[in-house]
């Protein structure tokens, strides 16, 4: 236990990462926001799935979550007043456009420009997420992200999204982790939509990276002076034994956890050498895709929580690869289950720096969630600060060895709704009631403050 370490002195104070590196912390429109259904919003794919039975843990859903819609101003209050400079968020599509293209419903866009505005007001600087996967539920009737047309509504709402707010809003991010989104809603089925299989999941693939180069030159064209990324979910991978197989099926997994969206993004194309299985994309692919699909990011977005240990196997036909789940290896585990691996993002940076296209890497989530209790109005979770400062470590060893990596934002700010978990991972460095929506700021939090103010 790392208690006396979160205490003491002896970590480095942020001056070691430069003047310009950026600070914050980051969530999401529907892991926070609630009202679900207030001043005209539409319903998303994600008021949709969890309103369906058994898909959500203990049949938790998001209709109040964190109730940041109506109290943003008090959490941007306390975001301040522990010193935090930059503040990561997304907007939610089916507020600003109901149906997800067509008529705008202004009070959802008014909502996104106060948010902004009291954001700057406690110079604040926000950072906006386009699409954090809450697709308008209209949209997935024709098809969602299986179907084409999504280039043109996502150009049509990036279009409306920064002309109200790209005058004061300069930093923008495309995506959220289309891997997750593709993979977990088309491909597995876990997220919404709630898809399972290849079929929809290659073509979802691929009009996600249409849509990542789209976006970023929709919002170059509005947005004068932007600084534009997108992000990518990425974890270590490594073989589960030395064995040619599993260095074979380790390279497989990486290219399909870790290169699909970063690459094409690039101007590389997909890495079809090393997953066959993508040729499905060709099907899907139309002349001039290739440049459509590329886009000059100023940064990209890298978010890493662990790393995967992955070995040959039958049982996965196409891919021959398996990931050895962290609980099977005796390893240290998170309340998701994910092996608690600071390293990893080390790693990464130094594989996403490895590309000479990519020009520059922010972390844009980090963080870990562990069981928090709540005792005498304070909670005290060494273990969240062990784990930040040991991946701040990590990030310092990349920047001192040259990886031009200029940020890094916690994942998150209040403990909130984590997808098909529920309210059951506790990812804050603040923590909430989520029957009071009392927020208490955590030991974590007070050391990010003290960090920060240093
Ligand atoms: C990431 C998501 C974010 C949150 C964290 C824990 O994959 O982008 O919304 O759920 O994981």
């Amino acid at each position: 236990m790392s208690y006396s370490k979160e205490e003491s002195n002896s970590f480095f104070s942020k001056d070691a990462f430069g003047p310009d590196f950026q600070w914050g912390v980051s969530n999401a429109a529907f892991q926070v926001e609630g009202a679900w259904n207030e001043d005209g919003k539409g319903v998303s794919i994600w008021d949709d799935f969890t309103h369906k039975k058994g898909k959500i843990f203990e049949g938790h859903h998001a209709e109040i979550a964190c109730d940041f819609y109506n109290r943003f101003a008090s959490d941007l209050e306390l975001m301040a007043s522990l010193h935090i400079p930059n503040f990561r968020f997304s907007i939610g599509w089916s507020r600003i456009l109901p149906q997800g293209i067509g008529k705008i419903n202004s009070k959802g866009l008014d909502y996104y420009d106060r948010l902004v505005d009291e954001a700057l007001k406690r110079d604040i600087t926000p950072w906006v997420t386009l699409y954090h996967w809450d697709l308008p539920q209209a949209l997935q009737d024709k098809g969602g992200w299986t179907n084409r047309d999504i280039i043109h509504w996502f150009e049509e709402y990036t279009q409306i999204v920064v002309k109200k707010l790209g005058d004061r809003v300069k930093n923008w991010m495309v995506l959220n982790e289309p891997m997750v989104f593709t993979g977990g809603g088309y491909f597995l089925g876990v997220h919404a939509p709630g898809k399972k299989g290849l079929p929809g999941f290659i073509p979802a693939v691929h009009h996600a990276t249409l849509c990542q180069g789209i976006g970023g030159r929709v919002v170059r064209e509005i947005c004068p002076g932007a600084n534009i990324g997108t992000t990518f979910s990425c974890s270590y991978i490594e073989p589960f034994r030395d064995s040619e197989k599993d260095h074979k099926a380790a390279r497989k997994i990486d290219a399909l956890l870790n290169r699909l969206f970063l690459e094409p993004a690039l101007g590389r194309g997909y890495p079809f050498q090393e997953l066959k299985m993508l040729n499905r994309l060709e099907r899907y692919m139309m002349p001039g895709d290739d440049e459509l699909m590329k886009f000059d990011f100023d940064y990209i977005g890298l978010q890493n929580y662990t790393r995967e240990k992955v070995r040959f196997s039958f049982s996965t036909p196409l891919l021959w690869a398996n990931i050895v789940k962290a609980e099977k290896r005796n390893v240290p585990v998170n309340q998701m289950g994910w092996e608690v691996y600071p390293e990893s993002i080390y790693h990464m940076l130094k594989q996403f720096s490895s590309y000479p296209e990519v020009k520059k890497i922010l972390i844009t989530e980090s963080g870990t969630a562990f069981e928090d209790n709540l005792t005498d109005g304070t909670v005290h979770d060494p273990e969240r600060t062990d784990y930040l400062k040991k991946a701040l470590e990590q990030v310092l060893k990349a920047k001192t060895e040259g990886v031009p990596v200029e940020g890094y934002f916690i994942w998150t700010f209040t403990d909130n709704f984590e997808w098909a978990e529920g309210y059951s991972p506790r990812f804050g460095i603040v923590h909430n009631d989520h029957f009071t929506q009392k927020r208490t700021v955590k030991s974590s939090g007070k050391w990010y403050a003290e960090f920060l103010k240093s």
